[in-house]
């Protein structure tokens, strides 16, 4: 028999969406019971790297405005956004703001007092809202704080979920181990939200945390759920070497400048009116043109890279805007930002991509929602401008939040638990990774797994390359590394490790086989056989459904409701 616990709402992930998702629950629904399941201890959620904004119009009196904050979103978007979802971010991002310094967030101040804004890549006004450089820390601390007030949240810190149980019409539950013990359970809910994060480690020159792999999206995937827009991956143009720690954007926002072999701040070829605070494709494209045609520098590692200039901010703005990449930069490769240029190169950072969802976050199953980088609503399109992803989190925790804690209050489910579904997953995970067999190292075929998609499908992409990917994906799949050396029953991480490989197979191939199709060049999707935009034939958005043998892929409208697709000029 296998161990049973039970909550009205379960909530995967306890990083900003997550976490804001559970305060908005317990609000509305003061009797409900809520489960929060992490992989990992909620202050180690990657949301807590966040550094450089949290975007929102605050300052409508001095010239800023929603309509304003919404175009810039779906420019942005390579006119790929859902218009009406833009337009829900936007509207509802001051209040948030507003409400998280009500929580205690300590945002940054101006001089006469008002909170802070910096200017970002993209935006037509200055509208990140900061917290020095350490947003996504203070934020969590706020949230996390906030979510004690609340008797009816629970931690479930240091799980590992591993599917989603359902009887083909509604969510049952989810099964999970708890990795402290290595015991298997099952935990029967009435809503879901997967809040569980981006995938970014599919790349191995990657912005995220080491546990940022596919799981939440993977147990969507094999539960029948569509994933959407995946092809869409965003490379954020300074990753500092070799490590590729992010060095926020914020750097240019106070002033930072990017600088080539010949001295020359080359953005001024690739979009002269915004130079360095262009969107983040095209700054990432600019940077690998220049390296293309030999005007990069050789890094000691033995990649090309561009410099980051801060020497001109000075020691003290430096230290009272930028302190966290300066420590970063210090620390991990040596160098003072205010003494020495950086190296940098464009990483991987974020995925448009991810459960595809309505508005309301809902997905294609009753009683499953999705917030946060795990989920696509459709609001970033091709390519997110940055500030826009915290935005996003704090907007669809909330909206999600409220909704899946009526809909768990609002009455009993009408089928029976489906056991069998419990004993097929335990056998699945237990005989087919736990009991594998194999010569092959997992360790080894994750770093190959990462290394394929940084050399075939980075910032610029070819259709051979992709094919050629795609193949070689294929193949590693086939080998035998699906096995757990380690026996022990208690912190198995050898064992969490193997089924996150698992996931990062079925998920790469998803974003493979969407960048093949794609035949265009739009947003963070740049194809050099392809290189124009083409609305005749792809201004839709990709949906990819599981099936054994490949993906089965299909097409959704987009929501224009506003803006007719025009060339992006910047
Ligand atoms: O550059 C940054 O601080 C990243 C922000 C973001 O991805 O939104």
């Amino acid at each position: 028999m296998v161990d049973s616990i039970e909550y009205d709402l379960i909530i995967v992930g306890s990083g900003l969406a997550g976490l804001r998702a559970a305060i908005e629950a317990a609000k509305t629904s003061p009797s409900i019971k809520i489960g929060v399941i992490s992989k990992v201890q909620v202050m180690r959620s990657h949301s807590v790297s966040a550094e450089g904004g949290t975007a929102a119009v605050l300052f409508e009196d001095e010239g800023d405005n929603i309509e304003s904050h919404i175009y810039d979103t779906v420019k942005g978007s390579d006119f790929l956004a859902d218009q009406d979802v833009a337009e829900l971010l936007c509207k509802e991002m001051p209040r948030e703001i507003y409400q998280l310094e009500h929580w205690g967030m300590p945002w940054s101040r101006r001089k006469d007092g008002k909170i802070a804004q910096r200017p970002f890549g993209g935006y037509s006004f200055p509208r990140a809202t900061f917290a020095s450089d350490k947003v996504g820390f203070f934020l969590m601390q706020t949230l996390y704080d906030t979510c004690q007030k609340f008797d009816n949240i629970e931690f479930l810190n240091e799980w590992f979920v591993t599917s989603i149980i359902h009887d083909g019409q509604q969510f049952m539950g989810i099964t999970a181990i708890q990795i402290s013990s290595g015991t298997f359970y099952q935990i029967k809910a009435k809503s879901l939200i997967i809040a569980s994060g981006g995938a970014g480690r599919l790349y191995s020159f990657a912005t995220y945390a080491y546990s940022s792999t596919p799981d939440g999206l993977d147990m969507a995937y094999r539960a029948g759920l569509a994933l959407k827009d995946m092809e869409f991956v965003q490379f954020h143009p300074t990753g500092i070497l070799p490590s590729g720690i992010l060095i926020t954007e914020a750097a240019r926002g106070e002033g930072g400048y990017l600088i080539n072999k010949d001295g020359e701040r080359f953005m001024k070829r690739y979009a002269a009116g915004k130079m360095e605070l262009s969107p983040r494709d095209i700054v990432s494209r600019s940077i690998m043109t220049e390296i293309r045609e030999g005007r990069g520098f050789m890094h000691e590692s033995g990649v090309e890279c561009m410099k980051l200039d801060l020497r001109h901010l000075g020691d003290e703005v430096i230290k009272e805007k930028l302190g966290a990449i300066r420590e970063i930069s210090i620390k991990f490769s040596g160098i003072d930002p205010a003494q020495e240029m950086l190296d940098i190169r464009p990483v991987c950072h974020y995925m448009m991509g991810g459960i595809h969802t309505n508005i309301d976050g809902a997905t294609e199953l009753k009683g499953v929602w999705a917030a946060g980088e795990a989920a696509c609503n459709s609001v970033h399109g091709a390519n997110r401008l940055g500030a826009n992803s915290t935005s996003e989190c704090i907007v669809w925790g909330k909206i999600t939040g409220a909704l899946a804690a009526r809909h768990a209050m609002s009455g009993k489910q009408s089928s029976p638990f489906p056991h069998h579904l419990v004993v097929l997953e335990e056998k699945r995970i237990y005989d087919g990774v736990f009991r594998g067999q194999g010569e092959y190292n997992p360790y080894e075929v994750r770093q190959e797994l990462t290394d394929i998609m940084n050399d075939k499908a980075y910032v610029f992409k070819t259709e051979s390359d992709l094919v050629d990917g795609l193949k070689k994906l294929r193949e590693l799949k086939s080998k035998t590394w699906r096995h757990v050396d380690d026996k022990a029953k208690e912190y198995n991480t050898n064992f969490t490790n193997v089924m996150e490989l698992d996931s990062m197979f079925r998920v790469a191939e998803v974003v493979l086989v969407g960048a093949i199709n794609r035949r265009e060049s739009r947003g963070s999707h740049a194809r050099l056989d392809y290189p124009q935009r083409d609305d005749a034939n792809f201004l839709h958005h990709t949906l990819a459904y599981y099936d054994p043998k490949e993906p089965i892929m299909k097409k959704h409208p987009v929501t224009i409701t506003r803006y007719q697709p025009v060339e992006r000029k910047y």
